[in-house]
Order: structure tokens, then sequence, then C-alpha cells
């Protein structure tokens, strides 16, 4: 049975461009019981079976993986890293790029926000193609950090983004 939050999903036809199916999480966000049920669900893959935190950092990437991911590392007691698109971060960074459906993007990483061998849990909204994770898979390697899982509200099993995630636990809490 579907959870109650996934009826305040809603679907968007046509956005951002025609053909596409957008899926607007903000009617979601807006309410207090789903956004913190999603937050305690999505925190729990950072946790083991028997309840304690096992990541030092969540990183969420630019934006949506924001707003979800801050909290995360808060429920855990972890810090939050973001991930930004390229030239939003101040100082040193690690840069990768990767593949949109037409083009390339670059997603960076300050150098310093993850220290070696810190374990790292990735948390965003969608997962989609597998790009932003597997970008931001490489960036938390550069850093020395040792990816722990990734965590996302929704996986879309019509697109490949499982392969991206490879061998990491994927924690998707709805599939479309
Ligand atoms: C969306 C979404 C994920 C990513 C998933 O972000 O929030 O981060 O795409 O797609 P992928 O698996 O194909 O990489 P987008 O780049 O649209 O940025 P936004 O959150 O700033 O809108």
């Amino acid at each position: 049975m579907p959870a109650a939050w996934e009826s305040l999903i809603h679907d968007v036809p046509d956005y951002p461009t025609p053909g596409v199916m957008f899926k607007d999480i903000t009617p979601l966000l807006a309410d207090h019981d789903a956004f913190a049920a999603v937050v305690e669900a999505l925190a729990a893959a950072g946790r083991d079976a028997d309840g304690n935190v096992v990541v030092d950092k969540v990183v969420g990437m630019e934006a949506r993986g924001f707003i979800l991911a801050a909290p995360v590392a808060l429920a855990l007691g972890a810090g939050f890293v973001p991930v930004r698109k390229v030239g939003k971060l101040p100082r040193a960074t690690h840069a990768v790029n990767y593949s949109l459906e037409y083009g390339e993007a670059t997603l960076e990483l300050h150098t310093d926000a993850i220290a070696p061998g810190e374990r790292v849990l990735l948390v965003d909204d969608v997962l989609a193609t597998g790009g932003t994770v597997a970008a931001t898979r490489e960036l938390v390697s550069r850093c020395g950090g040792v990816p722990h899982a990734v965590a996302v509200l929704m996986e879309l099993t019509f697109l490949p983004g499982r392969d991206a995630v490879g061998e990491l636990p994927l924690h998707a809490l709805c599939q479309v």
C-alpha cells in the first residue's frame, strides 16, 4: 500500500518541456507530517539494523536534494554537505562532468568538505538517469570519503539510474 505522503506528489504534465511529466514535491514539503515521515524514512539509510548512526556526512545535490538532505543530516546528528552546480562554491573544489539528456553539466564539492575515511550518505529527491548520483559518488571519492548508501524519495524505474548506484545500497522510498 502506498504511503500517505505519496498522494502529495503531484504530476504536472508537459513541464518543463512538452512530453515530460514533472513530479512536484512542494505539496508534500508543505505538509509537516508528510515531510517529517519522508525525512525519517530517508534517514534510516544512515543507520544500521540496531538504529545506530553509521554515517558522518549527508550530501545533498542542488537544488531539491538540499531540502531533503539537510533535515536528514540533523536527524542523524551528521554534518550536511552541499554538492553544487558549477561556479557556486567559493573555495577550492573538485569538479566532475556528467551527461544530461541533451549535453553535459558539472557538479562541484569543496575539497575539504569531507575528510578522508568519512562515511557519506547521498540524498536526493529523484533518481532518474543516475548521472547526478554517479558524479556525486565520484566527488565524494575524490575527497577520500566512503559512499555508504544512496537515499532518494523517488526512483524512476523506466530509466537506468540504479546502474549508476552500482554496489551501493539504494533506498528509494517510492518507485515511479
Ligand atoms: C534533478 C533531480 C536530481 C536529478 C536526477 O535535478 O533533483 O538531482 O535531476 O536526475 P539524474 O538521475 O538523471 O541525474 P536537476 O538537475 O533538475 O536540478 P534541480 O534540483 O536544481 O531542479
